[in-house]
């Protein structure tokens, strides 16, 4: 839905197709359905961008909306030294690495043995599942908040057999999905050491596929009607938004009466993703929480508590390793901690 007045929302329409591959639209435009408002929401390489302020996304993301994905290993390669480390061409190829290899590097036939091995979000995902009862539940539609290359929501569909909607701010980590999706192959850089980078690509498939789609939008303001959403996961997710606080609430408005949201957070706070200001615990250790991030949430899961969502209830917790692989020689390892939270009915 359109969200562009505060409070209001209005259905989207689909009005141009431009590019369709098979049963895919890659390339079209949304429309708000508002008269007055029209806004137009682009879909792009599959992807559609149901974002509020689209224009400043687009302004702020050009570089990533644009980049090309069709060049050769060797061009990019050259593309990598000429930029050098740190630059945006550079810091996209670290994220889309580390995120790729954690989720599909199982299913690469050229992924050398070694530790450690990928596949750490998956664990943190099924002890998500595991503690949410959500298997048993089985609810209606399911988001996958912060879904990144997406092997997340494939896994929760084939797990729930249900519909899942994986989401995302960012364009070259949900190409990676869209891919996987549509044309049944991942590709992505693997960072061996510094700007070095092997190119791995390989085919996947999964069942429930015709279930799973991946759009962009924003986990702080979710473009869904109120009460619309059976449950939710999101994973190592909490700490990189903008503001988490506008992300609970947005994620408790969303939910159906009752539905739960597994969400999973190793606190590594950083000013660079969330102002000071919006984070949970992570400073004032002077303060009666010594500034712990893990018993801050549980007053902001509590409803009545004066610093409450109130919206949702924290009904289990526990904690799960998570690893992120930087190249070769670095992988820096979390205790992702892992909470139920249920929507007041
Ligand atoms: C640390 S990664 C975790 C990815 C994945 N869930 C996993 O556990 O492997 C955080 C993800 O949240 C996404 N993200 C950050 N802010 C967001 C926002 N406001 N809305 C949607 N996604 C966001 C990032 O683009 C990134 O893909």
């Amino acid at each position: 839905m359109c969200r562009v007045a505060r409070g209001q929302f209005h259905l989207l329409d689909l009005a141009t197709v431009i590019k369709e591959v098979d049963d895919h639209i890659v390339e079209g435009l949304l429309h708000c359905s508002d008269r007055n408002c029209q806004r137009e929401y682009p879909i792009i390489d599959g992807v559609p961008l149901i974002i509020r302020d689209i224009r400043s996304y687009l302004s702020d993301n050009l570089f990533q909306v644009c980049q090309r994905t069709d060049l050769s290993e060797t061009i990019e390669s050259v593309l990598g030294d000429c930029g050098g480390h740190g630059s945006v061409f550079d810091a996209i190829r670290q994220h889309v690495s580390s995120y790729a290899w954690d989720h599909y590097g199982d299913l690469d036939p050229d992924e050398p043995p070694g530790d450690p091995r990928p596949g750490s979000m998956l664990r943190v995902l099924r002890r998500g599942i595991a503690l949410s009862g959500l298997e048993s539940d089985r609810p209606d539609s399911m988001l996958d908040v912060g879904c990144s290359v997406g092997r997340s929501t494939f896994t929760l569909a084939e797990t729930l057999d249900r519909p899942v909607l994986g989401i995302d701010l960012n364009l070259p980590m949900l190409r990676v999905a869209a891919r996987a999706l549509r044309e049944g192959v991942v590709r992505y850089p693997r960072r061996r050491v510094g700007i070095v980078y092997d190119r791995r690509e390989f085919p996947v498939s999964f069942r429930c596929a015709d279930r799973v789609d991946f759009w962009a939008c924003d986990a702080t303001a979710l473009p869904f009607a109120e009460e619309s959403i059976g449950a939710a996961l999101s994973l190592n997710v909490l700490d990189c938004v903008h503001s988490p606080m506008e992300f609970l609430s947005s994620l408790g408005a969303v939910l159906q009466p009752n539905g739960r949201a597994v969400i999973a957070s190793p606190y590594d706070w950083s000013s660079s993703a969330t102002p000071i200001e919006g984070w949970i615990g992570g400073h004032s250790q002077r303060g009666p929480d010594r500034g712990a991030s893990e018993s801050i949430l549980r007053q902001i899961l509590t409803p009545g508590h004066p610093q409450a969502i109130q919206s949702l209830r924290l009904i289990a917790e526990n904690n799960c390793p998570w690893h992120v692989r930087m190249h070769d020689r670095s992988v820096v390892s979390y205790d992702s901690h892992l909470v139920v939270a249920q929507k007041v009915g």
